[in-house]
């Protein structure tokens, strides 16, 4: 399955939500989480980040392994999204960050 990683954090933009063919991802407070035993592996998600947080479960950014289990954990506690919003105002200037986690609201 495919992976939201820590660069969503605090941006979440929401565009990938709108092309999930089986509508698997699902929303947090300042991040979105994939349902790992919904995902299809159709790839669709994965251009449409404009900050490059989604990834293949196999190839996550080195120390971000975290995600795989967040994402199936996350997923079970949050609603499914599937149309775009806008993002927070201020997405733009945690473009990137590091150390996000810490931010991660539940
Ligand atoms: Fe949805 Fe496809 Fe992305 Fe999986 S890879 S989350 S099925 S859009
Ligand atoms: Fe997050 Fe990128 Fe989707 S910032 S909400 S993974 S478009």
């Amino acid at each position: 399955p495919f992976v939201v990683t820590e660069n969503c954090i605090k941006c979440k933009y929401t565009d990938c939500v709108e092309v999930c063919p089986v509508d698997c991802f699902h929303e947090g407070p300042n991040f979105l989480v994939i349902d790992p035993d919904e995902c299809i592996d159709c790839t669709l998600c994965e251009p449409e980040c404009p900050i490059n947080a989604i990834y293949p479960d196999d190839s996550v950014p080195a120390g971000q392994e975290h995600y795989l289990e967040l994402n199936r954990e996350l997923s079970q506690q949050w609603p499914v999204i599937t149309e775009r919003k806008d993002p927070p105002a201020d997405a733009k200037e945690w473009e990137g960050r590091p150390g996000k986690l810490d931010l991660l609201e539940r």
